[in-house]
């Protein structure tokens, strides 16, 4: 198994010193958690030019401790760190700033950590049998892990479903809790997904407790419209959702851990049940439990859908599948070996083909890249999409890092790659509509990146319609990077207003 380390081994020098007594590798190397908040305007160009056409904001949520953990240290636990890199009139402009949770204020105030990350062990003790996901009450909720634009406001989430922080989109200042006019008492999934047509936002949450799944509509008004509960079987670990303009798709993978074990230990212990199927509830967007219509289809898991749309009366979605999600530990990485296992992915491309007249179940694996963080232009989520831009991951690698940009051409069934400069970490890519309109991928896919060799950090732009040309710019970031979670674009229609006419 490879290591950053095998490329440097010296830390950089901007690290909390806590760091350097823990042995943990997403604590280290690129991982290292910055130290600093940063605001820096007119950035330099290290190659290329920035594109006059390029307007709008990538931003990208990270976890970013910074204090020492309570017990063992998962990537998913480090305090929401979100970068912003701000790009008009061929001009860029950076910003990152913690996400202020209520985790981390009442850390800073008191000067420890004192809730377990999602490595436990955890104490129950706080928990009511019949409340709805209560998982912050225990186990430390850090919204870093994604970042939507919604109504305004940017909306930090978690990845184990957690409280909604709602953000300045131009400062990144955390507004609050946002809790849709004050009728959200819950935690909410990490992937919510927005509409693109109408506004709405669509998101569920899920727990350890039942009823395990409930379903939300909030419209553009900013106000919850729409609950639904969701009885599963049990506890699961859902992690996004696709919708159409008619359907939401809930998912039931059998990756998951027996609320038993975790009362008698304290630890969520996740298991693959390969022999149970995965299912997808298809449901109304205004639906109740009673209209989901389950379809079932091979074992396995998926993290990230790429898209999802309506052909008649069929319901096609493609998405990242894990057929054998499995943790392997590694038993020479002792007590981190679960969490460096579940970081690991092995999984393809694949689509999935619901009939809801017929209630017939098709699917097929469409490519054997090991990709994963895909996304289409999410300005067209909801309907039918030629391209995606995806991440290829290394599977020698201790820790998860990309190495190429994958586009795929689902009209042609073919792709192009790019592989990554050695060294370079990058992030997520989502792409960013040109100002000048024209076809679906015209504009550019945009990432942060960081060199593990010295440190230095950019954003690179790609011609969308070019990948395998390679960045058509890189901006130098004035502070180091670490990587991390999602990235989402926001145009800058939404927040500057529609660009003058002649640009
Ligand atoms: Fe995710």
């Amino acid at each position: 198994m490879r290591t950053y380390a095998q490329q440097n081994p010296v830390d950089p020098p901007d690290r909390p010193g806590w760091v350097d007594g823990i042995d943990n590798p997403y604590l280290h190397g690129p991982y290292t958690p910055v130290i600093s908040e940063v605001t820096a305007v007119d950035l330099d160009v290290a190659a290329g030019e920035i594109p006059a056409d390029l307007y709008g904001a990538y931003l990208r949520n990270g976890p970013n401790p910074v204090l020492a953990p309570r017990g063992l240290y998962h990537w998913f636990d480090g305090d929401g760190m979100v970068h912003g890199v701000y790009f008009r009139d061929g001009r860029a402009s950076y910003v990152r700033k913690w996400v202020r949770t209520r985790a981390l204020h009442d850390e800073i105030a008191r000067g420890k950590v004192e809730l377990s990350g999602i490595m436990g062990p955890f104490d129950l003790s706080r928990v009511g049998d019949g409340e709805l996901a209560v998982n912050p009450d225990y186990c430390k909720d850090t919204a870093n892990t994604t970042l939507n634009y919604f109504k305004g406001k940017v909306l930090a989430q978690w990845y184990n479903a957690g409280r909604v922080y709602a953000l300045d989109p131009l400062t990144l200042d955390t507004i609050g809790e946002e809790t849709f006019g004050g009728a959200l008492h819950t935690t909410l999934n990490a992937h919510p997904k927005v509409d693109p047509r109408n506004g709405d936002y669509l998101d569920y949450d899920y727990g350890d407790f039942k009823s395990y799944l409930t379903y939300y509509v909030a419209g553009p008004d900013g106000r919850l419209k729409h609950t639904a509960r969701i009885d599963l079987p049990g506890p699961r670990l859902p992690h996004d959702t696709t919708f159409t303009p008619n359907y939401t798709i809930l998912h039931d993978f059998p990756l998951y851990h027996d609320v038993d074990v975790l009362r008698r230990t304290g630890h969520r212990v996740v298991q693959f049940h390969r022999d149970q199927p995965s299912r997808f509830g298809v449901i109304p967007r205004f639906g109740t439990q009673e209209q989901v219509r389950w379809f079932e289809f091979t074992p396995g898991y998926v993290l990230h859908m790429v898209n999802a749309w309506e052909e008649g009366d069929w319901i096609v979605m493609d998405g990242c599948f894990q057929p054998d999600p499995t943790i392997r530990r590694d038993p020479a990485e002792g007590i981190l070996g679960s969490m460096l296992a579940y970081l690991r992915y092995k999984g393809h491309l694949r689509r999935w083909r619901m009939n809801l007249a017929t209630g017939e179940a098709r699917e097929e694996q469409l490519d054997d890249l090991n990709v994963e963080f895909c996304l289409p232009d999410t300005g067209l989520y909801g309907v039918k999409t030629r391209w995606s831009y995806h991440q290829r991951i290394p599977t020698d690698l201790q820790t998860l890092a990309f190495d190429a940009l994958v586009k795929y051409d689902h009209e042609r069934g073919s792709r192009e790659v790019y592989e990554y400069e050695a060294g370079w970490y990058p992030s997520e890519a989502p792409f960013a509509r040109s100002t000048r309109g024209g076809e679906e991928d015209s504009g550019y896919v945009v990432t942060l990146a960081t060199n593990v060799m010295d440190y230095r950090s950019e954003a690179w732009i790609f011609d969308a319609r070019r990948i395998t040309a390679g960045p058509v710019c890189r901006v130098r970031i004035p502070a180091r990077v670490a990587p991390g979670f999602h990235a989402s674009w926001v145009p800058g229609r939404e927040l500057w207003g529609e660009r003058p006419p002649g640009h």
